[in-house]
């Protein structure tokens, strides 16, 4: 299977449920939708993805849909997804900040920063849970998990809670920023620190999940990313009605690789349709750390498959992953769009992290990776100055305060008084 941008829309199979079924990206077996718990495919193993016979056009969306139902967020593109409703709280509908400042520095014709970072939890997570605990209930499990670097278990706990299931979440002991083990705690979820990294802790949950224990819900699971190609679809309607055109590339930030696989899903989607056109598609442009940096590592060598990286570091915990799982599916996403990807240090990060925060934006150090990286491409002559582009900003500053307040200015104490505090100004 090519995952090209033009493959043609595809015929639904007998097994269909409704038009909606479930394909293998590698062999092309396609599987029903909702009889059985399945995240990869039973003859190969290769990753799965929710395919529609019917895919959608921008005249779809909100108001356009079939049945009534929410006309901004994640539900506004039901018609693009396998249920019109799911466990909401509610999710998307994020803003497209300017940042004129920002813009000027980079040397761009247009900046946008899609601020997934506001969403219920405070990350894009959210977007996925809506639809995945949804499919939870469909499937009729009992309990929800996930191995994650912090913001899968704060929205999967959150998700879960909302819907009255039991939830487990697997972190890496010590590598977790505080407000996101804060999240998980208070939603609910049970929470097991694993003495390993998150690659470890996803390799024993995808265990228990195929011992039939728990169901996953890490971007392994395909519906998850139905969820999270709203990203594209919010970015390409809002650009589009501020300034006539698509963006030429989308930079955001690489751990598992679901969001690059996920919004290249849906704008493949919209090219089947005849929604868009197969060089109107942004370029997507995945960001790495340097210390965790498989896919960067892929692109560059130009290689087929990303090789495990077993030790990895980064400030960026959120992205501290050595094992992309969703690579076969986000690494035709970079190369079929023209797109690229860009590891950055963790002082590059930072210094976005500051930029950003000083236009009004707070992200997460994850998050700042998008701008770092867009940073580095202009300076390396690779993004040009005519470029329209978007930041992705994948989570919120208060996800991770101890990096917040390492990259911001310390407070100075002051005497409880009036003058000494004017004097302390002018001193
Ligand atoms: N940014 C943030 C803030 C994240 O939390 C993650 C992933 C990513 C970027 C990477 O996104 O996996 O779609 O490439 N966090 C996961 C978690 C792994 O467990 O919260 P991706």
């Amino acid at each position: 299977m090519s995952l090209a941008i033009d493959d043609p829309t595809p015929s639904a199979p007998e097994c269909a449920d409704d038009g909606t079924w479930l394909a293998c990206i590698e062999c092309g077996e396609t599987f029903a939708p909702f009889e059985d718990v399945r995240y990869t495919c039973d003859e190969c193993d290769g990753l799965l993805e929710v395919r529609y016979a019917d895919p959608p056009t921008f005249e779809d969306f909100g108001d356009g849909a079939d049945s009534e139902g929410p006309d901004r967020g994640v539900w506004r593109y039901r018609e693009a997804l396998p249920f019109d409703l799911g466990v909401t709280l509610p999710e998307g509908d994020t803003p497209l900040h300017r940042v004129p400042r920002i813009e000027e520095a980079v040397g761009v014709e247009t900046l946008r920063i899609k601020h997934e970072g506001m969403n219920p939890t405070g990350s894009f997570k959210d977007r996925g849970m809506t639809v995945g605990v949804r499919v939870a209930k469909e499937l009729g499990v009992g309990a929800l998990a996930c191995a994650s670097t912090g913001n899968t278990s704060a929205a999967l706990a959150a998700y879960g809670g909302r819907g009255d299931m039991r939830t487990l979440v697997l972190l890496p002991q010590g590598k977790v920023a505080a407000g996101k083990i804060a999240q998980a705690s208070l939603h609910g979820a049970r929470i097991l620190e694993v003495d390993g990294n998150f690659d470890a802790c996803l390799d024993i949950v995808q265990e228990l999940a195929a011992r039939g224990e728990v169901y996953l819900l890490n971007s392994l699971n395909p519906f998850r990313l139905e969820g999270q190609k709203t990203i594209g679809f919010e970015i390409l309607e809002e650009f589009h009605a501020d300034h006539g055109v698509y963006p030429d590339r989308i930079v955001l930030p690489v751990g598992n690789a679901g969001n690059t696989s996920a919004i290249y899903k849906g704008f493949r989607e919209l090219v089947q349709s005849g929604a868009l056109e197969p060089e109107d598609v942004p370029k997507l442009t995945g960001v790495q750390a340097e210390g965790a940096a498989p896919m960067v590592e892929a692109i560059e060598e130009g290689n087929d498959e990303v090789r495990r990286w077993e030790q990895v570091e980064t400030r960026a915990t959120a992205i501290r992953i050595g094992n992309p799982v969703n690579a076969p599916k986000a690494l035709p996403g970079i190369r079929n769009t023209g797109g690229t990807a860009v590891a950055v240090s963790d002082v590059e990060i930072t210094a976005a992290q500051r930029h950003l925060a000083g236009e009004g934006v707070g992200v997460e150090p994850a998050s700042a990776a998008s701008l770092a990286g867009l940073k580095k491409l202009r300076r390396r002559g690779v993004v040009a100055d005519d470029e329209r582009v978007v930041c992705l900003t994948t989570g919120h500053l208060l996800k991770d305060p101890d990096a917040a307040y390492e990259a911001g200015g310390d407070p100075e104490p002051v005497p409880n008084d009036v003058d000494a505090v004017i004097d302390y100004l002018d001193g």
